[in-house]
């Protein structure tokens, strides 16, 4: 089959590692990993996280790197062409839905970021945590200003993906991962000298053993892990289709899984010791507002705390609008690789999300009136996080796994990321975690939740 002359390439390794570090750095370190440690009870949820990332999604971020840049083609493509007139398309296609899903609610959070910078610059969000919390709570009820903030959003993802601008992308990733570094151990160093910051420190890194008789935490850790890493559905297959046959992919996983693993720690050292420092903090219920109602209280106490609060909105923007265009690439590169062209795909992928984005923000507003009300407590976007993070992305990457372990061959993958010269003395221990620890360990969290949520 020819190969489309729309399909790119990277300029360089670099470029690869910044964009799909790009791609991996996102709201899930910042605003959602806090959030999962405060539901998954603290520090015994970080170890299991780590865990997850370093036996599970690790190994799986070198498969689809390796599938991506074996086989040249957007996940259905690269299943379907390396397993010619078999099911496994549908693994690609499920990642394409995926991919869908979690963009229409990934960018109404990315909209509440956006208006933060705002209400950060103004000087809006003052006062005592429960004014500060309500600001929030009556702001994500407003349906119509939210539904506009997250077309805002979809809008510039696909403005930059209908330029192609990957130049772009990649420059703007170079200048603005550093900033976001240094900016959160900035905001580190100012949140571990609050007063009641060793509590949230003790919170964070001691763990609390218990909660390892939960599979719903395991459940929650192994799913943040693929989210976190853009795992699971095939993204990272897409980004590796781009990616020269000379360009070291096992390393260049290290480095992205490393970057993003170091930015969701350090945004833990930044939340938990500023949210103990308020006091009557309760992590495990501040839910989605986590962030957006501890942050401001951060930079409030801070001199030229608006300057500091913008930068950091705008900074978690841009974070958010490097992960958004990795996630509608996958459709886009889905409908290209079918002929295509890469205007109507990335159009009529836009409004689709559009239309599946107005209930995420709708359901804030029904949240906010029915919270008094039991079992309401879950808002559609909840569901939609839960839904795909939780489940898609694990089945996604159980599946992953069983192809390039089994069907395509742990030994050919091998071969692949060998090629040219290319050194991976890992290759024998990679060939173990992908073939038996990913597949049975996923397998295992996958049917112990489904018990426990039936016994439950
Ligand atoms: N990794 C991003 C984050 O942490 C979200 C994301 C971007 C993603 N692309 C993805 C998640 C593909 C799953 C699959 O915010």
């Amino acid at each position: 089959m020819q190969v489309s002359d729309d399909r790119g390439s990277w300029g360089s390794r670099a470029g690869f590692i910044l964009a799909a570090a790009g791609s991996a750095v996102g709201l899930g370190n910042i605003w959602g990993f806090p959030m999962q440690v405060g539901k998954g009870g603290g520090a015994v949820f970080v170890l299991i996280y780590l865990a997850c990332v370093f036996l599970i999604c690790f190994p799986i971020l070198i498969a689809e790197l390796a599938l991506g840049r074996s086989s040249r083609r957007s996940p259905i493509e690269a299943f379907a062409t390396t397993r010619p007139g078999t099911p496994w398309w549908v693994v690609g296609a499920l990642g394409v839905m995926a991919g869908v899903g979690i963009l229409s609610f990934y960018v109404v959070i990315a909209g509440w970021t956006l208006a933060y910078i705002w209400f950060a610059a103004t000087g809006a969000v003052v006062g005592s945590p429960e004014q500060i919390g309500g600001f929030f709570g009556a702001f994500v009820a407003d349906g119509a200003k939210n539904v506009v903030l997250s077309f805002v959003v979809l809008a510039v993802t696909a403005g930059i993906l209908l330029a192609g601008v990957r130049e772009g992308i990649e420059r703007a990733s170079k200048l603005m991962m550093p900033a976001l570094f240094l900016l959160l151990i900035g905001l580190a160093a100012r949140a571990l000298t609050l007063p009641g910051a060793a509590e949230g420190l003790a919170y964070y890194m001691h763990p609390d053993w218990s909660g390892l008789t939960n599979p719903a935490v395991f459940n929650a850790a192994l799913g943040q892990a693929f989210f976190s890493l853009s795992l699971g559905m095939g993204a990272m297959i897409t980004y590796g289709s781009y990616l020269s046959r000379t360009a070291n992919a096992t390393t260049s996983a290290a480095w992205v899984a490393g970057l993003d693993t170091a930015v969701a720690l350090l945004a833990g050292l930044v939340i938990f010791p500023a949210g103990f420092s308020i006091a009557g903090f309760d992590p495990s219920s501040s839910g989605p507002g986590l962030i957006f109602a501890v942050l401001p209280r951060l930079f409030g106490t801070m001199p030229g705390g608006e300057l500091f609060g913008a930068a950091f909105f705008i900074l978690l923007s841009i974070a958010a609008l490097t992960s958004t265009l990795s996630l509608l690439e996958v459709p886009t590169s889905a409908l290209v690789d079918r002929g295509w062209p890469r205007k109507r795909a990335v159009v009529t992928l836009t409004l689709a999300v559009g239309a599946l984005s107005v209930p995420s923000v709708l359901s804030q507003g029904a949240v906010a009136s029915l919270s008094t009300l039991p079992g309401f407590e879950v808002s559609f976007l909840d569901l939609m996080a839960t839904v795909w993070n939780n489940w898609a992305l694990p089945i996604g990457g159980l599946l992953i796994s069983i192809f390039v372990g089994w069907v395509w061959g742990a030994d050919r993958a091998i071969e692949e990321l060998t090629a040219e010269g290319q050194t991976f003395p890992a290759a024998p221990l990679w060939a173990f975690l992908i073939r038996y620890v990913c597949p049975l360990a996923i397998l295992f969290i996958i049917v112990m939740t489904a018990r426990g949520m039936f016994a439950g």
